[in-house]
């Protein structure tokens, strides 16, 4: 096994800045996410640990040592991409052996090692197959089953799950985290799906314009953002964020903000008027678009309920809503990084 670092590495493609300056170390046997929006970098920066991309300047280190004059098959490391493409005129079992012939791998350990690989993935009842007589999710499990046969130190994966439909993108998930958490070989993993990221993630990288903007936790990206981007890329609706002050932005959770009444009692309230202007009905929650009254005029904000907050709504009226103290975040107006909290 093996950790990843990245120092102060850089890809720059004519005037793109694809990478733009990233620091980041992985944990051993660990699941780092690398999360953010589209062009933001994250296949960049895999591509450049997986050796495919030389960095324009900085350190790629794959077990403490550093790698950048390695080719990539000297790295021992496994990638999957999006587009995965499996040898259609071979059979399951002749596709995930490729690599391992390839490799000069002894004819007669070649069975055992596909029969590990396939047994990961559940899949050793299709090695006769070809892959035009497989599901899509069968597919995938085959193309991670021959990223994994060689027993890689890292495994690099670029949103392999993209082209699954949402069903089978759950299990096929479950699935990977549990095999991950099985052989517990470090892996590093991109996507731009947030729920992805929050479910899969030990720690998340959350990336912006070739940069890492926080690396922590899921709960801690969520809780506590590192600036205004991470607290509105994260959260389906995302953070609501208000004009505090001349120089200062506050910030707090659709889910914290509720009717007075619908709070438990523990913890300084702060008291929001709310003008409620739209609802939506999503069963399990109900959302309340609006603005804010009183203390912050006219900032719109969102908020979020529970179905068993039993109160009716009407779009048009005012209501007394509250935020507990401790969930407000600020942060400074003119670069978005966090402050410390301050009376509103
Ligand atoms: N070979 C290349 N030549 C020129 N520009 C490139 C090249 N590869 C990537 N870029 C640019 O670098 C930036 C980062 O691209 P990258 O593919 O790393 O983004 P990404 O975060 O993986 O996005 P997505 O989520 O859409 O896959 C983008 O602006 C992209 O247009
Ligand atoms: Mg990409």
């Amino acid at each position: 096994m093996a950790t990843v670092e990245a120092r102060q590495v850089r890809k720059t493609f004519g005037e793109v800045r694809a990478v733009d300056g990233v620091d980041l170390v992985t944990r051993e046997g660990e699941f780092l996410v690398l999360l953010g929006p589209s062009g933001c970098g994250k296949t960049t920066l895999l591509r450049m640990i997986a050796g495919l991309e030389a960095p324009t300047s900085g350190e790629i280190l794959i077990g403490g040592r550093i790698v950048n004059d390695l080719p990539p098959r000297a790295r021992k490391i496994a990638m999957v991409f999006q587009s995965y493409a499996l040898y259609p005129h071979m059979t399951v079992f002749k596709n995930i052996a490729f690599p391992l012939k390839a490799q000069g791998v002894p004819k007669t350990e070649i069975p055992k090692k596909v029969a590990w690989a396939t047994g990961l993935f559940g899949i050793g009842h299709l090695l006769e197959r070809k892959p035009r007589e497989l599901s899509g999710g069968e597919r995938q499990r085959v193309a991670l089953a021959r990223a994994v046969v060689r027993e890689p130190a890292v495994f690099l994966l670029d949103e392999p799950l993209s082209n699954l439909d949402a069903k089978l993108r759950t299990s096929a998930r479950d699935e990977l985290q549990q095999f991950q958490r099985r052989i517990g070989i470090t892996t590093i993993y991109v996507t731009h799906d947030q729920i992805e990221a929050m479910g899969l993630g030990d720690r998340i990288a959350v990336m912006q314009g070739g940069r890492v903007r926080q690396l922590g936790t899921p709960a801690e990206v969520y809780g506590e953002p590192a600036d205004t981007f991470v607290a509105g890329f994260l959260g389906s609706p995302p953070m609501n964020i208000v004009e505090a002050a001349a120089d200062c932005l506050v910030g707090f959770r659709p889910e914290h903000f509720l009717p007075r009444e619908a709070h438990d009692g523990s913890g300084t309230l702060v008291a929001l008027g709310f003008r409620v202007t739209r609802v939506e009905y999503l069963g399990a929650d109900r959302l309340l678009y609006g603005v804010l009254e009183d203390k912050f005029p006219d900032a719109k904000v969102i908020a979020r309920l529970p179905s068993t907050v039993a109160l009716t709504y009407e779009g048009g009226r005012r209501y007394a809503f509250a935020v507990p103290e401790k969930e407000l975040k600020f942060f400074h107006r003119a670069t978005g990084l966090r402050t410390a909290p301050r009376p509103v």
